[in-house]
């Protein structure tokens, strides 16, 4: 009898033959994620010695784990999720919902006006497999980022944003090229071919 494989199994057997998973596991990293921000940060250059990052959607602290090296010495990284994540050295953590007034408010008492470099975002909502209702959360959450990056980056600042292809995505991406001179679209290895994922990353933000 040939057993149909349930869709939790197919993904427990992708994850753990994840050449990204393995590595990330020898390499010491919370998570394959961290390879998609040194994929993107290998090419365009984007974290420096002494910047302050803002990390949203951090947890389980991949990205964060990789700015902290990258902004050191002298740098700043501040991480912010819903989900608790343990404690990293060089990161400050935030443990909170970012479409909550309130939280948005913690993070701006924790900058206190220091203008920040890089917002990078790689939050995803709690996928329900039914498009019509993942996209335009997604989509929520991107235009969250984006309108945090305007208040609090610095002039020549970047924004880096997960987003999903799909409804909504051309208008997202015109909003950020009405505030970016340059806006790049990165697919980097280490996401999933499959995924309709994929990075924006709008530079060198003008006042
Ligand atoms: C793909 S994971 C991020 C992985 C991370 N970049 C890393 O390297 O470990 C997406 C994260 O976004 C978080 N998230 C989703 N919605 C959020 C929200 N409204 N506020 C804060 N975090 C959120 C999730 O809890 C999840 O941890």
């Amino acid at each position: 009898m040939v057993r149909k494989r349930g869709s939790s199994q197919r993904w427990l057997d992708e994850h753990f033959n994840d050449p990204w998973v393995k590595q990330a596991r020898r390499e010491g990293w919370r998570g394959r994620a961290v390879y998609k921000l040194a994929q993107i940060d290998a090419r365009d250059r984007l974290l420096r010695p002494g910047m302050t990052v803002i990390d949203l959607g951090a947890a389980p602290g991949g990205w964060s784990q990789y700015a902290a090296e990258k902004v050191a010495p002298g740098g700043r990284v501040i991480a912010l999720d819903v989900l608790a994540m343990p404690p990293l050295k060089g990161v400050e953590f935030i443990q909170g919902d970012f479409t909550e007034q309130g939280v948005l408010e913690m993070l701006r008492a924790s900058l206190s006006g220091q203008p920040v470099d890089v917002v990078m975002s790689d939050m995803a909502p709690n996928m329900s497999g039914m498009r019509a209702v993942d996209q335009p959360r997604a989509m929520h959450l991107a235009e969250l980022a984006h309108a945090l990056a305007v208040e609090v980056l610095s002039p020549g600042g970047d924004l880096l944003v997960k987003v999903f292809q799909g409804e909504g995505f051309d208008a997202f991406l015109a909003e950020l090229r009405a505030d970016f001179p340059r806006v790049l679209t990165r697919k980097p290895e280490a996401s999933r071919d499959r995924s309709r994922e994929v990075y924006l990353l709008a530079r060198n933000y003008q006042l």
